[in-house]
This record gives C-alpha cells, structure tokens and sequence, in this order.
C-alpha cells in the first residue's frame, strides 16, 4: 500500500525506560494493530549489541494483554523482526548519518515519517536533537522529537534548554512527555466534568471546599539516588505530574477539545497561581526503619545520595488559584516516596450542607457529612462519591456510603499503559497530552521562587521512617486551611 512508513528511534534503548516502558508499550500498540503496515524500530545508544541482542534484551518485557489470543507468540516475533539496533555516541553525526543511512534502507523510498524518542539523561538531549536534525531527519516526511522530563530544573535551565532545542527543531517538533497525562483517569477528567450535568455547575469555590491531589509510593529512590538527589521530589513529581492535573482539573470550559484551545486554557491557570510562600510548603526525607524483621534504608543510605543530602523525598505544599473560580480554595499537594502505600488520587471535599437538619445524626463531626468526590488515578481506577444516607433501620442514624465507578468491576478491558496512549497520539500528531512550552514556563515560573528559597536557606526536611504515613507537618499544613487529608481520615 501507499500508506506512510514509520521509523521510531529509541535513543537510549538500552536503558531502564525503554525496556520497561517504551518497547512493550510499542509493542501493545502493534498488537492492537495502531501502527502502520511499514514501520521501522531502532534501538540507538552506545552499549555495543547486535540486532538480535537488543530483541533478545526485549523481548522478555513484552507482553500478551489478551492470553486467550493464541497468535500472541507469532505478534511477538513479528514486532521483533522489525526492531533493529544501531550502537552509536550520543553527539556524533557520523554515527547519526549511519542511523540515516540504515533508516533509509529500511524505508525504501517511500514515503516515511520519523520519531525519536529521548529516553537519555537532559545534559545530552541537546547533541541528540542536533544529531539527530541534522543528520538523521526524514527526507520525505515529518521528524519529531518525544522528550522527557526533567526539562530543566528551574526556569533559567528550561528556558536555555528550550532555547537550545529550537535551534533545531520548531516547537511542534517537540513532543515533551508528562506521563500522567497518558493515564486514563487523568484523560477522562475532561470527560467527567464537562460530559455530566452534575459536576461542572459545583465547580468552584461556591461549593469545592478544598481539592487535595496526593502521590504516594511505598517505595524509595533505590537504585535511581544519583538523579534523584539533583532534583528531590518537588522536581520530580510535583512541579509536572500534580500541577498538570490540578491545570487539568481546574481550568475553564476549552472553546473546543482541540489541543491548542485545552493548552491556552490550561496556561492561563497555571499563570493565575499565587505565589507559592515557604510556610505553606513541608518538606520531609525518609529514614531508616525496620518493620516485621525487616530493615528499610534511609534515603541518604544509598551509596548515591551524599550523606548530609536535604533533598526531599517528600513534600506537602497549599496552592492558591488567584481567579474568580477559585479565589480561597486550598489546593493541597502531597507526594512522597518510602510511604506505607502506593496511590495517586485526586480528592474533592466539598463544603458542609448549610443548616443541615441531618446534622445531629452525624455526631458532632461535621466533616464525616461532607460529600467528597474521589478520583483514584491508580491503583485499582475508580471514581466514587461519598454521599450520606439512613443506616436502615428503627432509628435516625446517618452513614457516609460510596457511589463507586469501579473501573475493573465495570470494564473486563485492560486499561492501557500511559505510554501506549503517548506514544500514538505523538505518531498521530495529536499534542492535546503533550506539554506547551508556555505551559513548561509557567510551571516553572511557580515552583522556582520556592525551590530557590528551601535550597538557600538549607530548609532541613523533617524526617519520617520508611514505609510511614509520612511527616506530621503536613498534618498541620492542612489544619491550618480547616482541612484534613482524606486518604488518612
Ligand atoms: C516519574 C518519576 O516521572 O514517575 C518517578 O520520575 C516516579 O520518581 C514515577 O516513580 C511514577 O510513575 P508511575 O506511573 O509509576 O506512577
């Protein structure tokens, strides 16, 4: 057939993401037939393999979403045949132009689009952009790049990076990946606000008492210390993952779902933020602990992280959005790994009924009455609402009960891997979950001040053990808004 060819580059195909993330997901798009008849997979980066050593390497990470689909064995193989490698440094146009070269075989002539996707640490995205734009980008078709964060690590460092990338690509080239925006709860966040009657008109200060996003991992930065101690927590996860659902969740109605109408809403949110000030922000650090027999290392145990590190591995922080919408609502964030669970959610507490009638038979607890509203991102996806009714019965006693959307209760499907919705949405050119790059200055434009400030002053985090709820301070972090974390109440 006519139809365009593809070729995606994975620069960095021998490190941890690719092989977790990058080539199954590749794969499960192939295996739901999302790729086109003629694509093209190279693996590139310096470890010295052959062809058949990288799909060795990969193909124990690729997996059969449906078992009862026999021909999931033959798929494998057959994806396999079409992923190649190229051994290569990461700044040489020769060793780019040899990339060209092998792509071009593999093209044949016709007409065919390139992707690279950067899974290298940033110090040399730079060199690869440049390699790979002026050395290795399609002749006949479009070239684009996926990056991942960290895009910099505050608003100086982005904007060079940034400034450095469009010397060689335009910014709709630049396909910058938050991962959490691939996620299904996250995409269908739009959906449930402005697809129901009944949540867009509580959208607001009028009846949202406070929103609380919350990120969790019961596991610390083992293995990954060396990068994680030049960035902390609030880098890593809160100045991308949380403030882009809280962009998501809280800005007006798009003019339509088009990517730009959804960015310029999204940034125009991330502009009306306050500044964020040093006492709404708690910062934490995770401690040795044993528990049941078992020992759990201290964050600056790992033979990466230097002994005196103040680097968070938690944080708690109010966000103010100065807009008529929102104008005194509390957004808290909290994320935080070596935690006792694993979660990410989003929580809406909604205000007290005014002149409750029911409230006597609520005790004297008024915030066990309140309706709140659940978005749990993972694990196990669901969406539920706290609503109160009568306990059955002779007597007038109320009870707070969940309306839940379960999402494994109600679909049998899989949901599928951020990446996989990433990744066909930067092949189809679609950019609405990709990150603007006024959006990337906005949100640095937020959280440098307040970065800048913990690292001047050397703010010591409070420390917590291992596998803990994390620290106290952010206990009175919300207290001091009349809030109380709902993942702990
Ligand atoms: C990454 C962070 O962006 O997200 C990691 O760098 C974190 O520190 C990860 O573990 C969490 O992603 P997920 O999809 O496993 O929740």
């Amino acid at each position: 057939s006519d139809e365009p060819t593809i070729s995606i580059t994975i620069v960095g195909a021998s490190g941890d993401l690719a092989k977790k993330k990058i080539f199954p997901a590749l794969f499960a798009l192939f295996y739901e037939n999302c790729l086109p008849e003629h694509f093209t997979i190279f693996g590139y980066s310096r470890s010295k393999m052959t062809d058949e050593e990288l799909r060795n390497s990969i193909s124990g990470t690729l997996t059969c979403r449906v078992d009862s689909r026999d021909n999931c064995g033959d798929k494998m193989e057959e994806f396999l045949r079409r992923c190649f490698y190229h051994p290569g440094q990461y700044g040489s146009d020769e060793n780019f132009s040899e990339l060209d070269e092998k792509l071009r075989e593999k093209e044949g002539g016709r007409l065919s689009h390139r992707l690279f996707y950067l899974s290298i640490p940033p110090n040399i995205f730079v060199d690869v952009v440049r390699c790979a734009s002026l050395c290795a980008s399609s002749p006949t078709g479009w070239t684009r790049v996926i990056v991942e964060k960290p895009f910099g690590r505050d608003s100086k460092s982005s904007g060079e990076l940034t400034r450095s990338l469009k010397q060689y690509l335009s910014e709709d080239q630049i396909f910058r990946i938050d991962h959490y925006l691939g996620k299904e709860l996250v995409e269908n966040l739009s959906v449930l606000r402005f697809s129901n009657l009944v949540f867009e008109p509580l959208w607001s200060r009028q009846y949202i008492r406070n929103v609380q996003l919350i990120f969790s991992e019961d596991f610390g930065t083992e293995g990954r210390g060396g990068y994680f101690d030049s960035y902390g927590i609030i880098r890593d996860i809160m100045q991308n993952h949380l403030l882009q659902i809280l962009a998501l969740f809280a800005m007006e109605p798009p003019v339509s779902l088009d990517a730009e109408d959804i960015r310029n809403e999204k940034v125009k949110v991330l502009r009306s933020m306050k500044n964020l000030q040093l006492d709404d922000v708690v910062v934490g650090q995770y401690k040795g602990h044993s528990k049941g027999g078992r020992a759990y290392p201290a964050y600056i145990d790992d033979p990466t992280v230097p002994k005196n590190s103040l680097t968070p591995t938690f944080a708690a922080a109010a966000l103010f959005i100065d807009n008529a919408r929102w104008d005194g609502v509390p957004f808290l964030m909290k994320a935080g790994k070596a935690l006792h669970s694993r979660r990410a959610e989003i929580r809406v507490q909604f205000r007290h009924v005014p002149g409750n009638l029911y409230k006597r038979s609520f005790g004297t607890d008024l915030d066990k009455a309140t309706n709140e509203l659940v978005i749990r991102v993972q694990p196990d996806e669901a969406i539920y609402l706290k609503v109160n009714n009568k306990i059955p019965g002779l007597t007038m006693r109320l009870d707070s009960s969940r309306l839940n959307l379960l999402y494994s209760a109600k679909y049998t499907r899989e949901i599928p891997d951020a990446y996989e919705r990433l990744l066909l949405d930067a092949i189809e050119g679609e950019r609405r979950l990709f990150i603007r790059s006024d959006e990337l200055d906005a949100a640095w434009a937020l959280f440098t001040p307040l970065l800048k400030e913990l690292e001047e002053k050397k703010i010591a985090p409070e420390l917590y053990p291992y596998g803990s709820r994390g620290p106290v301070g952010a206990h009175y972090l919300a207290a001091k808004y009349g809030v109380r974390w709902g993942d702990i109440s």
